[in-house]
Order: C-alpha cells, then sequence, then structure tokens
C-alpha cells in the first residue's frame, strides 16, 4: 500500500482560551485509499487528541463531518485524498457559522429555520393507525424523492453567498426540505409553510448562483427547489391578486 507525507494544516480555535483563531500543521502519513477524514482521525488519534471535529457514520450519511476544505465546503468523509495534488490541504471549519471549537460550528440557526418550514407531513385529514398507511404510487414518490437526499450537512450553506450577504435567508436546505413535503402527495401543508417561504428572506433572498447545488454531496439541488418554489409562489400571487375567482 503506497503512503503519501501530507502537510495538514488545520484551523484551531477555543474561543475560552483563544484571541483568534490560528492554524495548526500536523504531518499526515497517508493511504492512497484514504479520505480527508481517516487523515484528520490519525492526527487525533496519533498526534494531537486536543483536535476537536464532528463525524459519525464515514459514509455520507449523518452528514456531521462537514469542513472547508483548500477553500471548498467539502464532505470529509467523500473527499478522496487521491483527488488532492500537492504535498499540503488546508482543513477549516464550514464559513458562515460561528465556530464553538476548532472544527466545530453551531448550528443552532440552521435547527430554527428547519422548525420554522414544518419539514414533516401534514396531511388533509388524520386517519386512525388502524385504517393502514397512506398511500402512494412509485411516480408519486419520483416526485419528491431526490429532495428527501438531503443529510442537513451545511455545505450548501457554507457556499450560499446569499447567507453571508444575510444570515436571515432561510437558505437552500431548509428551503428543499420544505419543497420536499410540498411536492409530497400524502402532505396538505403547503399554505402553512407558504408564509416563510413566500417572504423576503424565503426563496425571493436566492438570487440564483448554484452554489450549494454544485457543492451538494447528495445531488439534491437545492438551488433548482428554490427556483420551482419561486414559480409556484409567482403562480399563487396571480391566482390571489388577478383572478381572485380561481382562489382555492
Ligand atoms: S441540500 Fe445538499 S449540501 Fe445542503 S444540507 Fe442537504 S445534502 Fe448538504
Ligand atoms: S461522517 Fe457521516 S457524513 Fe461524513
Amino acid at each position: 500500500m503506497s503512503q503519501r507525507q501530507i502537510t495538514f494544516e488545520v484551523l484551531r480555535y477555543n474561543p475560552e482560551a483563544d484571541s483568534a483563531p490560528w492554524i495548526q500543521t500536523y504531518s499526515v502519513p497517508c493511504e492512497e485509499e484514504w479520505v480527508i477524514l481517516d487523515a484528520i482521525n490519525y492526527i487525533k488519534d496519533h498526534l494531537d487528541s486536543t483536535l476537536s471535529y464532528r463525524w459519525s457514520c464515514h459514509m455520507a450519511v449523518c452528514g456531521s463531518c462537514g469542513m472547508t476544505v483548500n477553500g471548498e465546503p467539502t464532505l470529509s468523509c467523500k473527499a478522496f485524498l487521491r483527488d488532492y495534488k500537492g504535498s499540503k490541504i488546508r482543513v477549516e471549519p464550514l464559513t458562515h457559522f460561528p465556530v464553538e471549537r476548532d472544527l466545530v460550528v453551531v448550528l443552532d440557526d440552521f435547527m430554527e429555520k428547519l422548525q420554522s418550514v414544518k419539514p414533516y407531513l401534514m396531511p388533509k385529514t388524520e386517519k386512525p393507525v388502524e385504517e393502514g398507511e397512506y398511500k402512494q404510487t412509485p411516480r408519486q414518490l419520483k416526485n419528491y424523492k431526490q429532495y428527501t437526499m438531503c443529510i442537513n450537512c451545511m455545505l450548501c450553506y457554507a457556499a450560499c453567498p446569499q447567507y453571508a450577504l444575510n444570515p436571515e435567508f432561510i437558505g437552500p436546505a431548509a428551503l428543499a426540505l420544505t419543497h420536499r413535503y410540498n411536492l409530497d402527495s400524502r402532505d396538505a401543508g403547503r399554505s402553512e409553510r407558504q408564509e416563510v417561504v413566500a417572504q423576503h428572506e424565503g426563496v425571493w433572498e436566492c438570487s440564483f448562483v448554484g452554489a450549494c447545488s454544485e457543492v451538494c454531496p447528495k445531488d439534491v439541488d437545492p438551488a433548482g427547489a428554490i427556483q420551482q418554489m419561486k414559480i409556484a409562489s409567482t403562480v399563487d400571487w396571480h391566482l390571489e391578486h388577478l383572478m381572485p375567482w380561481r382562489r382555492k
């Protein structure tokens, strides 16, 4: 198995002890098949147990290992070292979020926004459990399945220039999840979510740069979801103001 010695420049920051973030370097003997997360784990296990970062699944499922690698929002368990040329790699926390410690960021803002869009099924009429499942055809499932793939990794927020300018922006992942529930044939909660979606900090804050969809490790395409919601909101507005007799 071939090895490559790589210097990792890792951002360190302990708000209780450091006046500002600083960079620490580690020389890591990397195996060819490693991902970035393996190298960070090597640092933690063999070089410096004080380094803080999040991870859990090592298989692009839990969404907790997002980091900025060489300036790009990256899912560190899906980023193979063979795709990084040169002998140095810089690893920093995801941008646009406060740093809790080292590579760990505070996600309270996203959790509040996620709650505000009511990301759960709201059926038109509740039925007792004994009456069985709310059924759906494969075509109805296909309609929204792509948006269920989100793992809340926050790469899209770190990539989004609008979120950088206006932290009130609901943001790509929360809006993509809104779209997921709105498109679900078992759901009737769109009008309740619309209050958040159609406000200025909702879909209209997006200027369709598309960086969120470019960095998304699960091909959710939040930018596409937001543009579809803009069209739906525009149709709503026309129905409401120009053809009130067609309002639902
Ligand atoms: S939309 Fe993609 S980039 Fe954004 S949180 Fe979900 S999986 Fe991550
Ligand atoms: S460790 Fe779970 S997504 Fe990377």
